[in-house]
């Protein structure tokens, strides 16, 4: 049973414990817990508002944008300019970075989310979400651009998500733990259900997409062909395989009760660098992860530690249980890089075991 505390307090509560913190970075946190709310109730008229479809635009990525990307993206920037804490934005859903408007003072903090993802999802009615992560913004830098940005997770201030499923949550961390509030909607208020979650070491449960198997490299295929061998293969144990297609709800799950998320570097998404973001998926989500006893890695350097070249820069990502993701990065390790970079990787499909 949950002793009541709302997120307003537990951020109140926190700042005092900081000598000298002088309310901006609660301020900040107030601002995109009420923008949540906001997407939250979006998000929740469902077809009601008619918003569920296509916008009929791309983002700067090319990608398909939905109504609700949209709106959600909107939500997020119209309920952080204003406030005083931000020196700028950005997001998934723009191509550059976002100024803070002259009208409104500019703050010492940098806003990078991905406002709905898993948005092609939205329609099925699965769990969605909305990730941020909180950078300081450079000194040295009076206007900041996209460099200011390129910032390696290990400098976020605080990072998390919220996740819109049949309850309303936000998960967060500033580096002392993670925590997790339930909206309560009654009273318009998250209230801390879940503190100092924390990720067991071990887990019979993956998460990746197998469609994509024949364009793996070979510690994937390794791996993932391991666990479904079973208690007859050399793992000697049975495993479960989910795949929701909302890394939200897959990290969600995770926290709730370990596992593994994979979307590796494979031969379709290699000269890309990945498929998941680094700076607003991949970065929160392993500030998250990590600080609930969790390991999150490319496969072969730790996430937290890529320092991004680009706004939009994509990763590999496996995150998860820290035994199952030392035991994949081992694998990379061990697996041959030239075989997987030769041209002739994969050409094979059918005289290839799986
Ligand atoms: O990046 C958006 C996203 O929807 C993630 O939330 C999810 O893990 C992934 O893409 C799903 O990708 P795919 O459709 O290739 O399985």
């Amino acid at each position: 049973m949950h002793n009541g505390t709302r997120l307003s307090q537990f951020i109140m509560e926190e700042e005092r414990r900081c000598p000298g913190a002088s309310g901006d970075f609660s301020g900040l946190l107030g601002d995109i817990v009420s923008a949540c709310k906001e997407i939250a109730s979006s998000v929740a008229n469902g077809a009601l508002t008619d918003l569920l479809g296509d916008a009929g635009s791309t983002n700067g990525q090319g990608e398909a944008q939905k109504k609700l990307d949209i709106i959600a993206n909107d939500i997020m920037v119209r309920g952080n300019e204003w406030g005083g804490h931000l020196a700028a934005m950005a997001s998934e859903e723009m191509e550059g970075v976002y100024a803070i408007p002259g009208r409104y003072p500019r703050g010492k903090y940098l806003l990078v989310f991905d406002p709905l993802d898993g948005s092609s999802n939205i329609a099925l009615n699965v769990a969605v979400g909305s990730i941020f992560s909180i950078l300081r913004s450079p000194e040295s830098i009076r206007q900041p651009g996209e460099a200011a940005f390129l910032q390696p997770g290990t400098q976020q201030v605080c990072a998390g998500y919220a996740i819109y499923g049949p309850s309303t949550m936000l998960v967060l961390t500033t580096g002392q733990g993670v925590n997790g509030f339930t909206l309560d909607r009654q009273v318009g208020e998250f209230i801390l259900t879940h503190p100092n979650l924390t990720i067991p070491a071990d887990s019979q449960e993956f998460a990746i997409n197998h469609s994509n198997a024949r364009f793996w490299e070979p510690a994937v295929r390794r791996y993932v062909n391991e666990c479904l061998a079973g208690t007859e293969g050399p793992r000697g144990a049975n495993f479960n395989m989910r795949w929701i297609a909302s890394m939200v709800a897959e990290v969600h799950r995770i926290l709730m009760r370990g596992g593994v998320f994979m979307y590796p570097r494979d031969t379709r998404n290699q000269a890309r660098g990945g498929r998941l973001r680094l700076l607003y998926e991949a970065n929160p989500m392993s500030f998250v992860v990590e600080q609930a006893g969790g390991a999150c890695s490319t496969g072969r350097e730790r996430l937290m530690e890529v320092v991004p070249r680009e706004l939009h820069q994509r990763v590999p990502v496996i995150l998860g249980s820290r035994n199952e993701v030392e035991r994949l990065v081992r694998y990379h390790h061990e697996e041959s890089e030239e075989a997987f970079s030769s041209p002739l990787f994969n050409t094979r499909t059918l005289f290839r075991q799986l």
